[in-house]
């Protein structure tokens, strides 16, 4: 048995907590290459709770979960785990996805429904399904064209992006990329000024609505055991990206790695929302709601939206998968603030079960890493295709010609 120490440096804004970190490793007597290629397939086990995946050299995939090999075969280790791992012992991660695999559906028959009209809206937005792109981070590190291509994959599939403060280019640069809605993600700089300017330019650039993250802190093994971290000049992007435009080239890692460990605020409360409305008139979304409790106070408060999430299993491990809260929350909320949800969706028939249990519309994260790493645009296009012709299938099943119609009764109690 040899032990290993080694320094942690993680490295995305407010979404990774452990900055910098020494943590102490130990590992068996297998090679570092053999326990490597059986964590692989551990997490790809992990992400799809089967072993059924598709092959690298497969054509054409047809299921989301076939993004996560091809994935694989593209990346580095390190940046495939990022992506696909959850924190800890990833009892959160597996739940999210298990969770919609034991929620049935029971179908009326001979309903008449051949077609269904998959669109809906979204705080005023008419979106073609009720499928979003979840902010991710670092998107620039799975394809050179990173947030622009999943940009431009969200306006021609006539969905909505949500931008992570982190997603790798400047809300301008994303703004530009593609005409369709995104709503930004903040995460918040501790400096109130740089936190300000970055809203006005969020307005500005045409955003049309702000998620504040609030569960915050991961702790990833993969990630630590890895030393996954952002090449410098891309956290030197990010970190300029955000407003703090004085960093300079010369600095070096460990410099802006401190810099970035204190430029983040993580530990607001409540009355952020105070000041977020004093410097916004743009709508305002919590995300990482699980406690019926927590809906209600954000409802208190007057904001629009509440994204029942745990963060796709990234966050504290030991959650609920997130489709386990959404009921109990809309049914606390009626109606007063949009509902949505993430965490686990890899099918059409998520959606539909989300979407009767009380859910406006999901997020997807991994599923739009793994293709934006395999194809570019196309891929994230194509990932959201899957999901709209899955979809469109289940709503002629169970008899809905519009999401209106798809209801608890659909759902086996
Ligand atoms: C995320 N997520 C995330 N959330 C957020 O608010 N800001 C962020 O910067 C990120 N970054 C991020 C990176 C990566 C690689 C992943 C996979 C996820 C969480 C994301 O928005 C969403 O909550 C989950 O990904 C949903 O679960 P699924 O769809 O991945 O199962």
């Amino acid at each position: 048995m040899k032990r290993r120490r080694f320094t942690q440096i993680l490295s995305f804004g407010a979404g990774s907590m452990s900055f910098l970190s020494v943590a102490a490793q130990e590992t068996d007597g297998s090679t570092d290459e053999q326990s490597q290629d059986d964590d692989r397939d551990d997490q790809a086990v992990a992400a799809t709770g089967s072993e059924r995946v598709v092959s690298a050299s497969s054509p054409q995939p047809v299921k989301v979960e076939d993004y996560i090999a091809l994935s694989q075969a593209k990346l580095p280790k390190a940046t495939f785990d990022y992506i696909t791992t959850g924190s800890a012992d990833e009892i959160t991660l597996r739940e999210n996805v298990a969770a919609f695999r034991r929620i049935k559906v029971l179908p009326p028959l001979l309903t008449g429904v051949a077609k269904a009209d998959l669109s809906t809206r979204v705080l005023n937005e008419r979106i073609s399904l009720p499928v979003m792109l979840a902010p991710v981070a670092a998107l620039g590190m799975y394809h050179p064209q990173g947030a622009l291509a999943a940009a431009s994959a969200a306006a021609s599939a006539g969905t909505l992006f949500a931008v992570s403060s982190s997603a790798g280019h400047s809300v301008e640069e994303i703004a530009a990329a593609a005409p369709g809605p995104k709503w930004f993600q903040l995460y918040v700089p501790k400096d109130r000024t740089v936190a300000r300017r970055l809203v006005e330019r969020v307005e500005r650039s045409c955003y049309q609505a702000i998620i504040v993250t609030v569960d915050l802190g991961e702790w990833k093994d993969a990630d630590r055991r890895n030393r996954f971290s952002l090449p410098k000049q891309m956290l030197l992007k990010h970190l300029r990206d955000v407003g703090h435009e004085q960093l300079s080239d010369k600095m070096s890692y460990e410099e802006l790695s401190a810099f970035n460990a204190r430029a983040w605020d993580l530990s607001i409360s409540w009355n952020f929302f105070d000041w977020l409305r004093s410097v916004t008139k743009l709508p305002l979304l919590v995300k990482g709601v699980l406690r019926k409790e927590d809906a209600l106070r954000a409802v208190s408060i007057g904001l629009d939206g509440i994204i029942v999430s745990n963060h796709g299993g990234r966050r504290l491990d030991g959650m609920p998968a997130s489709i386990d809260r959404v009921s109990e929350i809309a049914e606390a909320v009626q109606g007063r603030a949009e509902v949505l949800m993430d965490g686990g969706i890899r099918r059409g028939t998520d959606v539909l079960k989300a979407v009767a249990l009380g859910a406006k519309a999901v997020l997807i994260g991994r599923p739009h890493a793994w293709a934006l790493a395999s194809d570019g645009e196309s891929g994230v296009r194509r990932v959201i295709e899957l999901l709209r012709e899955e979809f469109e299938n289940a709503m002629i099943a169970t008899g809905c010609a519009r999401v209106d119609e798809i209801n608890r009764s659909l759902i086996q109690s």
